[in-house]
């Protein structure tokens, strides 16, 4: 049996899946390493083609995508915006460095999704904006968050970190709000080490947002020629990525196809050889509405209690297989409570982030890799954690 220091099967494990090396190489021989070359204007055109939106860019995280939505949302501070507090900190991070209040909202048990039942009771004058997370690529109820949102004068705009061509009633995640964000960091399927993406729904907001991203100057229309010089506009930041991250990331989305096969396998492995054992111990795994297609980023499990979801991650880390839980609820956190989040706040976010386990999940998981990870889980024994 493998100690505890010798992982047979990772959590995570980023590879190469085309031609991210000779696409870096090109990117080297042009002698273009800063940003916006010719890879970033191909990652930006094929995103904009395959999802069918207005204006695709590129960012150097998710985390800066989801600055760039506070600045174009003019966010001041007091304003509240509202976001479930099961998510990863930028999500509201982005929103509270421009003075924001957040505003948690719990969660659905079942697709652990922003519950948009609790939305109208949360929306006062000061919300500015709603900020549904599609939670493991599967979509939030977005016929109802929208349709509350417009009918309180809300913007809405999307986390999608984890759901890049995951749909919901056949649209594409990242095609509902005003602005959505991607993660190309290396846990999610397509990568560049550390990379994102500002998606921009409605047109209006494309100038500006090319500002903000390029230090509050107009250096892209300068760059395009459409003015003689660049200068100061606006407040900003520098948010491009180098064109050598693009080149390996359009490497990843050409093998779109085949990385989504492959995670859905692996996805798909996982829930069958699973159910009669989650069944018969009360375990609850992802549920998938039928009118939504899931990203397949990643397999998650709740078990019971604490006490088992410890003791399973420490069984299976016994035998090589590294595991993981996420989000400690936001609202209890040390910041969270500083804007009054308190215990009973979000119930099942409080419940859901005790339960749930994550199993390994990435693109070079082997058949061997997935018959040891369920062989380990099957074999865990409840009576004795
Ligand atoms: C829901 C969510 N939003 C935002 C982020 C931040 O992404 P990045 O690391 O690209 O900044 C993450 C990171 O995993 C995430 O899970």
């Amino acid at each position: 049996m493998a100690g505890p220091d010798s992982i047979l099967v990772d959590f995570n494990h980023p590879v190469m899946v085309g031609k991210e090396n000779e696409y870096m190489a090109q990117a080297i021989a042009a002698a273009k390493f800063s940003g916006d070359g010719s890879f970033t204007r191909k990652v930006s055109a094929l995103l904009e083609q395959q999802l069918g939106i207005p204006k695709v860019l590129l960012t150097t995280s998710c985390t800066h995508a989801l600055e760039m939505f506070a600045l174009l949302m003019d966010i001041q501070p007091g304003d509240e915006v509202i976001v479930p507090s099961y998510t990863f900190v930028s999500t509201i991070n982005a929103f509270v460095l421009r003075g924001a209040r957040p505003v948690f909202i719990d969660i659905r048990s079942d697709t652990l999704n922003l519950d948009e039942s609790r939305l109208e009771e949360l929306i006062t004058p000061a919300t500015k904006a709603i900020l549904p997370v599609h939670y493991a690529g599967v979509g939030c109820e977005m016929d109802a968050i929208l349709t509350i949102a417009s009918q309180h004068h809300v913007a809405v705009a999307e986390d999608n970190a984890h759901g890049l061509y995951g749909k919901y009633k056949g649209r594409f995640l990242g095609t509902f709000g005003v602005l959505a964000a991607q993660s190309f960091h290396e846990t999610k399927n397509f990568t560049c080490g550390e990379g994102g993406a500002l998606l921009i729904n409605n047109p209006a907001l494309v100038e500006r947002a090319e500002i903000i991203r390029e230090k509050g100057t107009n250096r892209s229309r300068f760059f395009r020629g459409q003015v003689d010089k660049y200068t100061w506009m606006d407040v900003g930041s520098s948010y491009l990525p180098s064109d050598l991250l693009a080149a390996f990331l359009y490497a990843q989305l050409e093998q779109r196809e085949k990385i989504q096969a492959h995670r859905k396998k692996v996805w798909n492995f996982y829930h069958e050889h699973l159910h009669d054992w989650a069944f018969s111990h009360a375990v609850q795994l992802p549920c998938i509405p039928v009118y939504c297609d899931q990203a397949y980023h990643m397999y998650y499990m709740l078990l019971p209690t604490l006490a088992l979801r410890q003791g399973l991650i420490s069984h299976l880390r016994q035998r090589g297989i590294e595991s993981v839980f996420h989000y400690l609820p936001l609202h209890l956190s040390e910041m969270g409570r500083r804007f009054g989040g308190k215990i009973g706040d979000c119930p099942v976010t409080e419940h859901v982030s005790d339960q749930l386990i994550r199993l390994p999940f990435h693109n070079s998981l082997s058949e061997d890799d997935l018959e040891k990870v369920v062989k380990a889980v099957l074999e865990f024994n409840f009576q004795i954690a």
